[in-house]
């Protein structure tokens, strides 16, 4: 099984409301390492960079000046196929639509504002956590409970 990193961005809305803490204890229960974070404030430009899939579109508009509006968090998450388990812990796009027990689906009940970003495969993972890091900014460690996320062959 693959050992991947993925980005995540805990959004102004997350921020705002105080509900980082919450978001973050998701995923360090669930079993993920943490190995990067920072609090920044999103330009335009990172924006535009970020989001380019979505520049055309008629909401970029507005998904720019929402996630420029008031810092962000930026992590790492690191951990067994964490790209696909993370996107499923986030839930679907629109916290209306989101499964109860998703993060979404239990404090989103927007599209827009629905609290996190993760990325959606090994290139975007990729792409992404350059945009937001520098290689040294990264740490990588071995936590002393992974014996007990995980078996050996796993
Ligand atoms: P995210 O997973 O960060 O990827 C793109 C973001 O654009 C998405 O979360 C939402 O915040 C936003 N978004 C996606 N679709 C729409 C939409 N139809 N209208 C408004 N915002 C959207």
């Amino acid at each position: 099984m693959p050992f991947e990193r993925t980005l995540v961005l805990l959004k102004p809305d997350c921020v705002q409301r105080r509900l980082m803490g919450k978001i973050i204890s998701r995923f360090e229960e669930k079993g993920f390492n943490l190995i990067a974070m920072k609090m920044l404030q999103v330009t335009p430009d990172l924006a535009k960079q970020h989001y380019a899939e979505h520049v055309s579109k008629p909401f970029y508009p507005g998904l720019e000046k929402f996630i420029t509006a008031s810092p962000i968090l930026a992590l790492i998450v690191e951990g067994l196929e964490a790209i696909r388990v993370v996107r499923e812990m986030l839930g679907a796009t629109s916290g209306l639509k989101a499964a109860p027990g998703t993060i979404r689906g239990d404090f989103s009940s927007s599209r827009q504002m629905n609290l996190v970003h993760a990325s959606d495969g090994l290139e975007a993972a990729a792409r992404e956590i350059g945009l937001y890091f520098r290689p040294q900014e990264i740490f990588s460690y071995s936590p002393t409970l992974t014996p007990w996320f995980k078996a050996d062959d796993e």
